[in-house]
């Protein structure tokens, strides 16, 4: 018996090694089983502020079923956003982040043949139904769902480039074959996938061609006030007014290496509050250019602090 096992998991791996041939000419002949009947639109979050060209990104890519790829700055909402939507929209959210050493296959599914060599080993009588080895990963979760679902594929850009090459089929199609139990997976319905960025690598050409592009500015003032309010809708004006200002001085300091983002302002603003710091610290007398209390919130690195000291200082001698 084990040794009946064991050239089956060899074949099986030699198999799952030369798939794309009979994959290609098999799944060609396969259309989407289903589409989701009615398409909601995306107006918004309560806990998120989404500009008008963002909600419309989210609902251009509702409407072509495409995935939606979310380009911006670290800390500007990319991941926050495809929480937001599946909770806007009312549907489950399944995330898929991204590492260095993930494979596309991981999202579909792993033959864990350790498990059933060791059960056959055992005289385990699961042994006998090769099913029962598949484990199955976010996209088949996905695929599955009996509701359409919100899919995160997060930080895409982490992953070596043949990962978003690997995807192109099952993005577009929304299918694949698994050659172990011989069977199409289908999606039930097509999920709204939300794929975020770094820019960390370039993303492939036919990638791109698939899905639906949107970069996140950085928020200027206003939004910026507006996203504040969410998270801190207590917030004295004249505090709100100079954390913002100087907040946007230091993002305006030419040559800084990291430039603090929203969740760094957030951070910052929790600490301000936390630590009951008034308003007029955050500027110097006279309204002048002063390095910001709890700095170690919006500045990353001491390159970057000397250089806002230095300027500072220059600031203090050309008075
Ligand atoms: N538009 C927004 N509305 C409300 N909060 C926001 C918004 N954008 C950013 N934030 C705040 O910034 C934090 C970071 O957001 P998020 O983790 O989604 O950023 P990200 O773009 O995915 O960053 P990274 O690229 O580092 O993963 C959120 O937890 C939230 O507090
Ligand atoms: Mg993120």
């Amino acid at each position: 018996m084990n040794q009946l096992l064991y050239t089956e998991f060899k074949l099986i791996i030699a198999n799952h090694y030369r798939q794309s041939a009979s994959f290609t000419a098999y799944s060609l002949s396969q259309k989407m089983t289903s589409t989701p009947r009615s398409i909601s639109r995306f107006n918004g979050a309560q806990n998120y502020v989404a500009t008008d060209d963002l909600k419309l990104a989210v609902n251009a890519a509702l409407t072509l079923q495409r995935p939606l790829l979310i380009k911006g700055e670290p800390g500007t909402g990319k991941t926050m956003l495809a929480e937001e939507v599946a909770t806007a929209l009312n549907r489950p959210l399944l995330q898929w982040h991204i590492k260095s050493t993930t494979k596309a296959q991981q999202g579909l599914y792993e033959y864990d043949a350790v498990s059933r060599l060791r059960d056959s080993q055992l005289g385990d009588e699961r042994v006998k139904d090769i099913h029962n080895y598949i484990v199955k990963g976010v996209l088949w979760q996905a695929f599955d769902a009996d509701e359409p679902v919100v899919l995160l594929i997060d930080e895409i850009d982490k992953a070596d480039i043949e990962f978003p090459n690997d995807l192109l089929r099952e993005l577009d199609r929304m299918e694949f074959y698994v050659y172990e139990t011989r069977e199409m997976v289908r999606a039930k319905h097509r999920p709204l996938v939300i794929i975020t960025s770094n820019n960390e690598k370039e993303l492939p050409d036919a990638f791109l061609r698939r899905c639906f592009f949107h970069y996140i500015k950085f928020p200027d003032k206003d939004t910026m006030q507006a996203i504040v309010n969410v998270h801190f809708p207590r917030l004295k004006a004249d505090l709100l007014s100079h954390a913002l200002n100087t907040f946007f001085e230091v993002r305006d300091v030419a040559g800084l290496k990291k430039k603090p983002s929203t969740s760094e302002l957030i951070d910052w603003l929790k600490l301000l509050l936390a630590e009951d710091i008034p308003a007029e610290i955050l500027r110097g007398k006279d309204n002048q250019l002063a390095v910001p209390p709890l700095h170690g919130a919006l500045l990353k690195n001491e390159q970057d602090v000397h250089l806002f000291e230095r300027l500072v200082m220059m600031a203090r001698h050309h008075r």
